[in-house]
């Protein structure tokens, strides 16, 4: 469970200061699919860095599966990271010239949980679920804006993480990219990956199951998607 109590955020940089969280308190269960909405500027992304230990509150509480952030080091935020968060930008950061298997295997380099002879296995297997079998050997420099995507979510489920963050995984896409990416994500999530999302966008925002709404560093609402897309049922 990823819990939040009181979180505060406060940018300083000489002379100026932003208040980019305002004190947001919730709970995220392990399984669940959470989209963090909100216009530019809201404070998503801010919140996304804390809750993937990307960066540290100013104030207030967070807590990832039980472990305090305040009380860990640089260096064990970043093994967790690595073994059990993946992250998904609006940019890809993919290496251009490295081709689609060795940015998928990137992750695993620095993760021991997966001994090397398992490494080829498992990125072939990433690669596949997101459709992209053929591109193993190509450079991600040449692929279209969603297939680097597809890549980018490849490499963060390479490591199996317990939860995959992504921040505006369909702002660079066309609608139909952007509908695949999001697809893979609901399908993650279906087989048991907890997945936060930030997204600006309501139709994107529509494939999680529960909707945080953030308005000027404040949690303006927090409710179950009532028409929840990428399947054909209604949630009750
Ligand atoms: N590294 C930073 N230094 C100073 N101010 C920042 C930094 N990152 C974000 N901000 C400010 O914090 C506020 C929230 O930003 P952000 O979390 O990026 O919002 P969103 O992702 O919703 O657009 C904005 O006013 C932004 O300018
Ligand atoms: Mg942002």
């Amino acid at each position: 469970m990823l819990a939040a109590k009181n979180l505060k955020k406060k940018y300083q940089d000489d002379g100026s200061e932003t208040q980019a969280l305002c004190g947001i308190s919730f709970e995220i269960r392990k399984g669940e699919f959470v989209a963090v909405m909100g216009p530019s500027g809201s404070g998503k992304s801010t919140l996304l860095h804390l809750m993937g230990f990307l960066d540290r509150p100013t104030g207030g509480s967070y807590s990832f599966f039980g472990r305090n952030i305040d009380d860990l080091t640089d260096a064990e935020l970043a093994a967790i990271r690595n073994d059990e968060m993946g992250f998904i930008f609006q940019d890809f950061n993919l290496l251009g010239k490295s081709t689609v298997f060795e940015n998928v295997e990137l992750p695993l380099l620095y993760c021991e949980r997966t001994p090397p002879r398992k490494r080829k296995e498992a990125v072939e297997k990433a690669i596949a679920s997101v459709g992209l079998a053929e591109k193993s050997n190509v450079e991600a420099g040449k692929l279209s804006g969603g297939q680097k995507q597809r890549v980018a979510i490849a490499r963060a489920l390479v490591n199996n993480p317990n939860v995959i963050f992504a921040d505006e995984p369909t702002g660079n896409l066309d609608s139909l990219s952007g509908g695949q990416v999001m697809n893979i994500l609901r399908k993650l999530n279906d087989a048991g990956h907890t997945v936060i999302l930030v997204t600006h966008e309501t139709y994107t925002a529509e494939f999680a199951e529960r909707l945080i709404r953030l308005k000027d560093g404040r949690l303006e609402s927090d409710a179950p998607v009532k028409y929840r897309r990428g399947t054909e049922q209604f949630v009750k």
